[in-house]
């Protein structure tokens, strides 16, 4: 994956902007890991869609999209405020979206304005997923050494839904702490092995992080997500990523993180929140202020792969599809950002 080039530099990004078509390609994450095909977004709409549809999702990835979309929106003469009211209803819950976009307002409104800025914006969440990742590494292994637990021969980590290069410019953020946990590991002669939860309704963690784990020849297990309480006992450290961080530390991320959050407490589980900066919303104070994505009962009553839509439960029966859930923030060990590794109720310190 390092070794894939695109317009920015030399690594994998889920997001490409073609300057031959000047249009925005994306990797179809609806067709993953069955069939690898990137898509053409030519015009704002299309990126608009490609988010709502969830082709390209995971909070800084729909951030980006959005500003390369807004870009497109500048070339085709549409005004700011329709372009940031299309972008603004495509998925709500994840801030990274509405922090593009308040960008988007500090710069002026033409096409290469704004093209150069979605560049900035992308390349910058790159570079930030490589020191959360150095953050997140170090303040495990360091954590590990006082427990005791890095005198095991494996170490285990659990992850859930998909935060990896695919949920954001490039690299991830608890994907890419585990990718780099991996390299640490891998050169003190441990073994390391992921848990990957399959994630339902959408399977992110079966379809996605599988895929990009398999990429990087990481030893994984796929597991269904009731299988959490079982492994526990085995697992070092819960790693999951995050939609919106609230000022005091609730965090609202893919629905099943909640329940990981209370069996990490049983079992006295370090559980990370991993994210940049740009996921907390120092002006939501807390998480029942936080706007939850209820998407279509559908996605819940028929699995949808690769074209193939297969029925799962009765047409008469009803379903809900949160799309996220909120973990209180005493629940949660620490917060892994660019800036450091804080408690939940030290958010101000990377203010
Ligand atoms: O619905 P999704 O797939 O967009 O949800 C993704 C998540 O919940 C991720 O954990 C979060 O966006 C962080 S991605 C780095």
């Amino acid at each position: 994956m390092e070794k894939f080039k695109n317009h920015l530099g030399n690594f994998f990004t889920p997001i490409y902007w073609n300057e031959k078509i000047a249009a925005l390609e994306l990797i179809n994450q609806l067709e993953l890991p069955i069939k690898e095909e990137w898509i053409t977004c030519k015009t704002s709409q299309d990126s608009a869609r490609a988010i709502k549809d969830m082709i390209v999702r995971g909070a800084p990835a729909i951030g980006i999209t959005a500003a390369y979309g807004m870009a497109q929106a500048a070339r085709e003469g549409m005004s700011f405020e329709k372009a940031r009211d299309m972008f603004a209803k495509t998925r709500p819950t994840a801030v990274n979206l509405f922090w593009a976009l308040e960008r988007c307002a500090e710069t002026e409104w033409s096409f290469e304005a704004q093209l150069e800025l979605a560049k900035r914006i992308h390349l910058e969440d790159y570079e930030m997923n490589l020191r959360i990742a150095e953050n997140g590494a170090n303040w495990l292994i360091k954590h590990w050494k006082s427990t005791g637990s890095l005198g095991k021969k494996t170490i285990t980590v659990l992850t859930h839904c998909n935060t990896g290069a695919l949920a954001t410019g490039g690299w991830g953020t608890a994907l890419g702490v585990i990718r780099t946990l991996h390299k640490m590991l891998t050169q003190m002669g441990k073994e390391f092995v992921v848990l990957a939860d399959e994630t339902r309704p959408y399977l992110q963690g079966a379809r996605l992080t599988a895929w990009e784990l398999l990429k990087e020849e990481i030893k994984h297990y796929v597991i269904t997500d009731n299988m959490a309480a079982f492994f526990m006992k085995d697992v070092d450290a819960i790693l999951v990523g995050a939609d919106r961080i609230a000022n005091n530390g609730d965090t609202a991320n893919k629905i099943g993180t909640f329940q990981l959050s209370i069996v990490a407490k049983h079992f006295s589980v370090p559980f990370l929140i991993v994210a940049p900066t740009t996921s907390i919303d120092f002006s939501c104070p807390n998480g029942d202020s936080i706007p939850i994505e209820e998407r279509s009962q559908e996605e819940v009553k028929f699995v949808k792969i690769a074209g193939e839509r297969i029925q799962i439960a009765p047409s008469e029966s009803l379903a809900r599809h949160p799309a996220f859930d909120v973990t209180p923030a005493e629940l949660i060990t620490a917060i892994v950002t660019e800036k450091g590794v804080v408690k939940p109720n030290e958010l101000r310190k990377v203010k």
